[in-house]
């Protein structure tokens, strides 16, 4: 019977599901469903030092349905981090710990660029209690006119002095969740990874514009009659994660090995974690997920995920993680691999000649050849 119960940066996970940092952690009382429900771990809504500056709207999310109206396929947020004040968080984290000490809390964390506020702030989640960090580098819209979130995020040198402060502040495990608005995901990720981070978390959501609203002309979603671009999200950025997922994996195994990789963008189901897995993720977090499915969705994605390693006889998670990452290569090599196939397909083809039904016009000049010589 194979297990999903999982260590990663010291951390036991009961199994890989996380709750992604969003709506579903964003006060005690969500946070206590998931783990009831049987999350792996949670990430709680971003903190910062001060919540007053943190002011949201409504409506703050806008969707994309699929053709037949009947799924929501992609979903885009204006949503800031945690707008209550950290002296609460704080007593929930700590009131999270008693409730359920075995269960894996993680703080994520955003601040603006100065060591005493990335210090504090971690000083003020550490003693709590919490199990680790993740440092929210990547939220697409809002903080980044503070210079906060994917303004970070986007920065390599600024990542890595953050990462570096971080380090030094806390002996917990610190993943960096990664923007996926850059061109190449393995700058910042290196830079996180150089800078101290145990493991980067990724992707973020997409900065987005989901439409404009034909019979108004004003895009969505729309306050006061005006919008901001925001962040997809849900099943249509998965392959896109997927991609960066794959990037970050070949990075870690080439130049970080022993560090961690959280998977996170569009994922539903058992099948898609163990994409995410297959491409080297050793966790996998989930946000928009949860707000279309509730938080029950865990067990039929814990089910889906053992009955994949069940068919392959995978009796860990390390029994295939990253295994599908030696099937990417070049264009190049694709072409020369197909050329090769060709030819070899073609000299089989001529070798086979049993009966005059296998003669061939492709070939009919090997296969004379090859009847020729013994
Ligand atoms: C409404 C909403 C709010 C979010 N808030 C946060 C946040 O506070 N901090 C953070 O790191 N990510 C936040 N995210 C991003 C998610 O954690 C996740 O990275 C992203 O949505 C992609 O995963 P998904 O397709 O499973 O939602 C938010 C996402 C959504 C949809």
């Amino acid at each position: 019977m194979p297990t999903l119960a999982t260590t990663v940066d010291g951390l036991n996970l009961p199994n890989p599901f996380i709750i992604a940092s969003g709506p579903p952690g964003t006060n005690l009382n969500v946070i206590s469903k998931a783990f009831q429900e049987g999350w792996g771990a949670v990430i709680a809504k971003t903190v910062s030092l001060d919540a007053s500056k943190v002011i949201n709207v409504a409506p703050r999310y806008a969707k994309l349905f699929s053709g037949d109206k009947q799924e929501v396929i992609g979903w885009e947020n204006i949503e800031l981090i945690s707008d209550r004040p950290l002296k609460i968080w704080v007593e929930e984290f700590k009131k999270c710990k008693d409730r359920f000490p075995d269960r894996i809390l993680i703080a994520s964390i955003m601040e603006e660029y100065r060591k005493d506020a990335w210090f504090e702030i971690v000083e003020r989640c550490e003693e709590t209690g919490v199990d680790a960090f993740e440092l929210n580098f990547s939220c697409p819209h809002g903080l980044p006119e503070r210079k906060m979130g994917s303004a970070m995020g986007e920065d390599p040198e600024i990542l890595e002095e953050v990462c570096g402060w971080v380090a030094v502040a806390t002996k917990k495990p610190v993943w960096a969740k990664m923007t996926p608005n850059v061109t190449r995901i393995e700058e910042p990720s290196r830079a996180a990874l150089r800078g101290g981070a145990k493991g980067v978390s990724l992707i973020n959501t997409i900065r987005c514009v989901m439409g404009v609203n034909l019979d108004t002309l004003k895009p969505e979603p729309s306050v006061e009659g005006y919008t901001t671009p925001g962040g997809y999200s849900s099943k249509a950025v998965k392959p896109i994660a997927l991609r960066m997922v794959m990037e970050a994996a070949n990075l870690v195994r080439q130049e970080f090995p022993g560090r961690t990789i959280s998977g996170i963008g569009g994922i539903e189901t058992g099948e898609d974690a163990a994409q995410f897995m297959l491409l080297g993720a050793d966790t996998i977090q989930v946000c928009t997920g949860v707000m279309k499915f509730g938080y029950e969705c865990i067990k039929p994605m814990r089910d889906e995920l053992l009955a994949f390693m069940e068919k392959h006889q995978f009796e860990t998670l390390s029994d295939f993680k990253g295994k599908s990452l030696d099937y990417f290569t070049s264009h190049a090599d694709l072409v020369r691999r197909q050329i090769e196939r060709k030819a070899a397909q073609k000299a089989a083809a001529a070798k086979s000649v049993r009966s005059d039904a296998e003669w061939s016009g492709d070939t009919f000049v090997q296969q004379s050849d090859s009847l020729s010589r013994h």
